[in-house]
């Protein structure tokens, strides 16, 4: 059984180490590939911020909630093993700051510690009249893709850098199964009129003495261009904005003024902090994260293709309840066609 998965962002590898875990003793021979472009450290998980949070709010989808979950608790089940360290997650706690009062986020009884802001904790964020605290988790990309590349390696899996022009590539050089975890660029390899690019632009800073996390939301406007602060092991995040259609990966100085200006008021400490660098990247935005399996005709064979994209802001928060359940439809295909190449 050849298993061709397309892309090396936090979605494809943590897919293959799903599918690997689930399936490695009874499907044998089970090889699995990795195509993908961009690897560690220039894909967009690895440029986003780490932070747990399924960010850009609710829109009240249940399956995307438990996924969120399964990933939470299990990124807690490492936390107090020194492979936390290797993988790049550690617990981190923080305010989250609304200008009005918010229904209760689908996070409250995933997080720790999850409760309203006091008066005064309030009072050291003028402008913000409401919000919660809790304590969250961080699996920071740069850390933790070499972590799961080096899981893989281990266990046989092969990476190759390759830009994947079609499914049916894959399909005629020997593919059985593919999966496709190729983020905002799914629309290359198949039309979805319901993707599209949410671009971010964030700032990091060395600021040592930034600990908890700082976010705003602002959801009568319906807004998310609106700062946070996040700091991570080495750096601190500050954000942010949220541009829909906008292709550009490349910073620009006007978000940088305004991404900057608006942080600093949040935080006015931040006025001594040492600029280190600016990225852009892409969110894969879309109504609904795609967990979906599909049969694609591929010339005159059909292929099985297993989707996983569209995470838009949440990609690293949700990404092992996604693994799992893209795993899970892989044993569907198993279940009903060993091999799932038919001729037509
Ligand atoms: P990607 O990481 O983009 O990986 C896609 C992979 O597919 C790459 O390897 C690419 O090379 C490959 N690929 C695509 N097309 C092809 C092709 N045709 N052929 C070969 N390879 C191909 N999420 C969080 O949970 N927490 C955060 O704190 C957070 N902060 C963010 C901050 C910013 C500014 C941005 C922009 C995003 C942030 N996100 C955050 C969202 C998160 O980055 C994404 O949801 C996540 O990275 C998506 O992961 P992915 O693996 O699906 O895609
Ligand atoms: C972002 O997409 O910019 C983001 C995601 C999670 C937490 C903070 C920011």
């Amino acid at each position: 059984m050849r298993v061709a998965v397309i892309g090396a962002g936090v979605s494809g590898l943590a897919t293959a180490q799903s599918i690997y875990e689930q399936y490695h003793s009874t499907v044998t021979p089970l090889t699995i590939e990795i195509y993908a472009d961009r690897f560690t450290p220039l894909t967009t998980s690895d440029g986003a911020a780490g932070f747990w949070q399924p960010y850009l709010y609710d829109k009240g989808n249940t399956k995307e909630t438990e996924w969120n979950k399964e990933t939470f608790d299990y990124l807690l089940s490492f936390i107090s093993s020194p492979d936390s360290i290797k993988m790049g997650i550690f617990l981190q706690s923080g305010y989250n700051l609304c200008s009005e009062p918010a229904p209760e986020p689908s996070f409250k009884d995933i997080v720790l510690g999850f409760r309203n802001l006091t008066d005064r904790e309030l009072a050291m964020f003028p402008g913000y009249s409401y919000g919660w605290f809790n304590t969250a988790l961080m699996v920071e990309g740069k850390t933790y893709l070499p972590w799961l590349m080096d899981w893989l390696q281990k266990r046989g899996v092969k990476f190759y850098q390759r830009k994947i022009e079609s499914f049916k590539e894959l399909s005629e050089s020997g593919a059985d199964i593919i999966i496709n975890c190729s983020g905002v660029r799914s629309g290359d390899l198949q039309p979805d009129p319901e993707l599209t690019p949410g671009r971010g632009q964030i700032i990091k800073v060395d600021a040592p003495w930034l600990k908890h996390w700082v976010l705003t939301h602002s959801f009568s406007r319906g807004t998310y261009n609106t700062p946070y602060i996040i700091p991570g092991s080495r750096l601190v995040t500050v954000g942010g904005v949220l541009q829909l259609g906008n292709w550009s990966e490349q910073s620009n100085s006007p978000d940088h003024k305004k991404i900057w200006e608006e942080a600093c008021l949040l935080e006015p400490s931040l006025k001594h902090a040492r600029i280190v660098e600016d990225w852009a990247g892409l969110r894969p935005v879309r109504s609904a994260v795609r967990v979906e399996r599909e049969t694609i005709k591929a010339g005159s064979a059909t292929v099985e293709v297993i989707h996983n994209y569209g995470h838009g802001g949440f990609g690293l928060t949700i990404h092992r309840g996604c693994a799992q359940a893209a795993a899970r439809l892989f044993g569907e295909v198993l279940g009903r066609d060993h091999s799932s190449r038919s001729r037509l």
